[in-house]
C-alpha cells in the first residue's frame, strides 16, 4: 500500500486559477505530492457547453492517470459542476470537486437562509450550487450571479483596481438587495478578490472559499482511506505543473499566488490523451 500512499494527487483546472486550490492543498496537506494540469490552451471553460467541458475533462483525467495519481481534485468550479458526476462514474479513483464542499459550508454559515453564489456563466447555468444547498436545507434561498468579467480582470492583475471595484459593485448590487448573509466565491479566481469583495459587502456577509473547504475534504478523505503520504521530499520534488499552452504566463501568475518557485513545468499536447 505504501507506494499508493506516496503517489501524487492530481489536480486540474481550465487554466491558472486552480492554483488557488493548489495553494490550499499545499498549506493544509504539506506532505502530499501534486501533479497539476492547467488547460491554458482551451480556457475559459466558463462559457462552454457541458459536452465540451466533459470531453476536455476526460482527456485531462486520462493524462493525470499516466502519472499514477492516487486521487483527483477537480479544482475548476465549471468542470466540477458540468463534468464531475459523470466522470466519477467512469473512473476507479477517488475524485472530488470544489462545488460540493463549497455548498456544504455555505449551508452551515448562513443564518438568514439567503445565500449568494458568484461564478462563471456555465456554473450558474448548471444550477448545481442551489441544488446541493437546497438538498441539505430546503429553506435556503440561493441567488446566483454570473460574473464573466472577473476572470480576465484578475488575470490582468487588477485585483485592487478601481475598475474592478466598479464592476464588482454592479455584479453584487442585486445580491445585496436580496439581503444575502453568505456569498460563495464559486470560481477558482475569485478568492483573489476576497479583500475587494469584503470591502463592498461589509462584515455582515460571510465569504465562502470552496478551495479551502475542498482541501479539508481531501484531508479527511485520505485519512479515511489510509492514503496520507508518509514520505519526505523537498518542495521542488513534490510538485509538478503541466499546461496545454506556453508556460510563461502560467509562471507569472503562479509566482503571484504560490509561496515558492515552480520548478517542474511542462507544456503538453492534451488532445493526445
Ligand atoms: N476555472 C474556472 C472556474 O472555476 C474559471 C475560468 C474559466 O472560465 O475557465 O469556473
Amino acid at each position: 500500500m505504501s507506494s499508493e500512499k506516496n503517489a501524487p494527487i492530481g489536480v486540474f483546472d481550465s487554466g491558472v486559477g486552480g492554483l488557488t486550490v493548489v495553494q490550499e492543498i499545499m498549506r493544509n496537506l504539506p506532505n502530499e505530492h501534486i501533479v497539476y494540469f492547467g488547460d491554458t490552451a482551451r480556457v475559459p471553460y466558463g462559457s462552454k457547453s457541458k459536452e465540451t467541458v466533459l470531453r476536455y475533462s476526460r482527456q485531462i483525467v486520462r493524462f493525470l492517470k499516466t502519472h499514477k495519481v492516487k486521487a483527483i481534485v477537480v479544482a475548476c468550479n465549471t468542470a466540477s459542476a458540468l463534468a464531475l458526476d459523470i466522470i466519477a462514474e467512469e473512473i476507479d479513483l477517488p475524485i472530488l470537486g470544489v462545488v460540493r464542499p463549497g455548498a456544504s459550508v455555505a449551508v452551515q454559515a448562513t443564518h438568514n437562509k439567503k445565500v449568494g453564489v458568484i461564478a462563471t456563466e456555465s456554473t450558474i447555468h448548471s444550477n448545481l450550487y442551489p441544488l446541493l444547498i437546497q438538498r441539505e436545507d430546503p429553506e435556503i434561498t440561493v441567488y446566483g450571479k454570473a460574473c464573466p468579467l472577473f476572470v480576465p480582470l484578475i488575470e490582468e492583475g487588477w485585483t485592487k483596481d478601481y475598475i474592478t471595484v466598479e464592476v464588482a459593485k454592479r455584479y453584487l448590487e442585486e445580491l445585496l438587495e436580496k439581503d444575502i448573509d453568505t456569498l460563495i466565491m464559486g470560481c477558482t479566481h475569485y478568492p483573489l478578490l476576497k479583500t475587494l469583495l469584503k470591502g463592498i459587502l461589509g462584515a455582515q456577509v460571510t465569504l465562502i472559499n470552496p478551495a479551502y473547504e475542498t482541501s479539508q475534504v481531501i484531508k479527511r478523505m485520505l485519512e479515511d482511506l489510509s492514503l496520507e503520504n508518509d514520505s519526505y521530499c523537498s518542495d521542488g520534488e513534490k510538485y509538478q505543473f503541466y499546461a496545454s499552452d506556453i508556460v510563461n504566463k502560467f509562471n507569472v501568475f503562479a509566482h503571484s499566488i504560490l509561496p515558492y518557485d515552480i520548478k517542474i513545468m511542462k507544456q503538453i499536447l492534451i488532445e493526445e490523451y
